[in-house]
């Protein structure tokens, strides 16, 4: 058995349906997956939902439901969406099925058995939305508490704590000593420069269940349930150890996690992608906890920016939002993966407007992408029959710096500047058409043989371009290698060696990957 690559996404809450920022996420994990099956790695890609907490509690109540219920209607809508993305994940997590819930609770047990939770009473304020306790420094300087906690209440109650402090500087070593554990080196600054001037407040990992009893109760408390936080992180452990990671399982001993068969080697996971909101949990709160429990760490946090729609805080209330399954029904969903990984880098914040997007499906997807193909494939079609021409290798230096450029910047998952790279090939290809002229070529009899080396030259480099788009466009990866007359999918990379097509085939019809639209 040998360790898969092991990708995860933020799991999200379900309160409503998703929007852009959660489609964004998973489908950068999507990529980064298909990018390193392509390559030739094993990799498990999880995501899935956080069902428990008072938000999910609340969202259910105001819809007259029992949050089970509730859960279970909205997990068909966004299982329903992430098939709609082509998302490649492995499994799909809900923090209520029982094989995370009973690892949630192992987690307690073991960590409540080796003295890391203290219980103790607390009087102060809360914001219910965003479960957590405030303090005096959170009060703005009108002595009011910011309007994104809700409304915030006084409380006073009896809680346990997960002793944090004894493993600070430990944390600021851990980072200090792995530059890449949290990436961007920005958001790797801002955890070091919260941690090094501040002292770690404990965490508060329990909730009342007199006050909030949607959660997995405290298995040594039962009139507690477990903080959503702790319970939402350990997502990454439990469906490792449902799959029989040995990882875990040496970890945990005797605590017999049923599993599934065959085992998987998942545990530590190599890419964790989140949001820039949630980096404080995976940065400080996860490493300690995963510490406590005698589990390695990630190989690294990789935190994505948060989008905008025309330069204001998406937002369901003041209707400013982007529905992904609306532009993909209008656009395609190729054309929404390359606008939100093209137009935002990971790590930056993202401004989505809808004339970017249009401006970006037409010259980079109709006009650049689109009519390389087509034109390629179409003068083929007209002038040979659709027959593949003699090799010929005039671009082959241009898709050969494509590909190398390509992988390796997907092995640092940097993927707007491997799209980047990719657009360079397409430009070179259109740049190569308008050179040549095959066009004129076809006119005089005495450039037979000139226009078929152009000819192979554009088709070929359609092929190479079908493997290195595949992680990104899987769909229109597809319809070039379909267009081509190739079987299969172009879902290995080795496929983007330059000689591929054969001499003598004939290729497919051609037809629009990108219809022009009117705009
Ligand atoms: N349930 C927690 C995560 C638990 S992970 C163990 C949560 N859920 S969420 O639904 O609020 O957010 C899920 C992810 O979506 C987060 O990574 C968050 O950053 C991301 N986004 C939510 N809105 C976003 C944008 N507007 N833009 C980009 N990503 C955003 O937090």
């Amino acid at each position: 058995m040998s360790k898969r690559f092991y990708i995860t996404t933020a799991i999200d809450y379900v309160n409503g349906q998703p929007h852009l920022g959660h489609a964004y996420e998973k489908i950068i994990a999507d990529v980064l997956t298909r990018a390193r099956r392509s390559l030739g790695q094993e990799v498990f890609f999880l995501t899935g939902l956080d069902e428990h907490g008072q938000k999910v509690q609340q969202a259910a109540q105001a819809d007259q439901k029992d949050p089970q219920t509730y859960c279970d209607g909205l997990a068909a809508d966004w299982q329903a969406f992430a098939k709609k993305l082509e998302l490649t994940h492995d499994d799909f997590v809900r923090t209520t099925q029982p094989r995370h819930r009973a690892c949630v609770q192992a987690v307690l047990s073991r960590l409540n058995d080796a003295g890391h939770f203290y219980k103790a009473g607390y009087t102060g304020f809360y914001s219910a939305k965003e479960e957590t306790f405030l303090t005096e420094k959170d009060r703005r300087p009108d002595g009011t508490f910011d309007p994104s906690y809700g409304q915030v209440v006084e409380l006073k109650e009896d809680n346990y704590y997960f002793k944090l402090g004894a493993h600070q500087q430990w944390l600021i070593d851990t980072i200090e000593g792995n530059p890449d554990f949290i990436t961007p080196s920005y958001r790797r600054n801002e955890v070091l420069g919260f941690l090094k001037n501040n002292t770690l407040e404990d965490l508060c990992i329990s909730r009342p269940a007199s006050r909030l009893n949607w959660g997995i109760p405290l298995p040594f408390d039962p009139d507690f349930v477990t903080y959503v936080w702790f319970d939402a992180l350990v997502n990454y452990v439990s469906i490792a150890a449902a799959h029989g990671d040995p990882t875990i399982a040496a970890a945990f001993g005797d605590l017999n996690f049923k599993t599934q068969n065959p085992p998987l080697e998942l545990w530590p996971a190599d890419i964790h992608v989140i949001g820039k909101d949630i980096l404080k949990f995976h940065g400080v709160y996860w490493p300690i906890m995963l510490k406590a429990m005698g589990l390695p760490l990630p190989k690294q946090i990789l935190v994505h920016g948060w989008w905008q729609k025309d330069g204001a805080k998406i937002s369901k209330s003041t209707g400013n939002v982007v529905d992904p399954m609306a532009v993909i029904e209008e656009w395609g969903l190729d054309a929404f993966r390359f606008y939100v990984l093209r137009e935002l880098d990971i790590g930056p914040d993202g401004n989505w407007t809808d004339a970017g997007f249009r401006a970006r499906y037409q010259a980079e997807l109709a006009n650049g992408l689109g009519n390389l193909v087509n034109r390629s494939l179409s003068m083929l079609q007209r002038y040979r029959n659709g027959v593949v021409p003699a090799r010929s290798n005039e671009l082959e230096a241009d898709a050969a710096r494509a590909a190398e450029e390509t992988r390796a910047l997907l092995q640092q998952s940097r993927l707007q500047a491997a799209l980047q790279s990719i657009w360079s090939l397409v430009n070179r290809a259109n740049q190569y058409v308008d050179q040549t002229a095959p066009f004129k070529l076809a006119k005089d009899p005495a450039q037979a043989q000139r226009l078929e080396e152009v000819l192979y030259n554009l088709a070929e480099a359609c092929r190479v371009l079908a493997v290195l788009l595949w992680p990104f466009l899987p769909g229109t990866a597809g319809k070039i290698y379909a267009q081509l007359g190739l079987e299969g999918a172009p879902d290995q990379w080795g496929a983007a060696t330059w000689g591929g097509l054969q001499p003598g085939r004939t290729i497919g019809a051609p037809a629009p990957l990108f219809p022009r639209k009117d705009v």
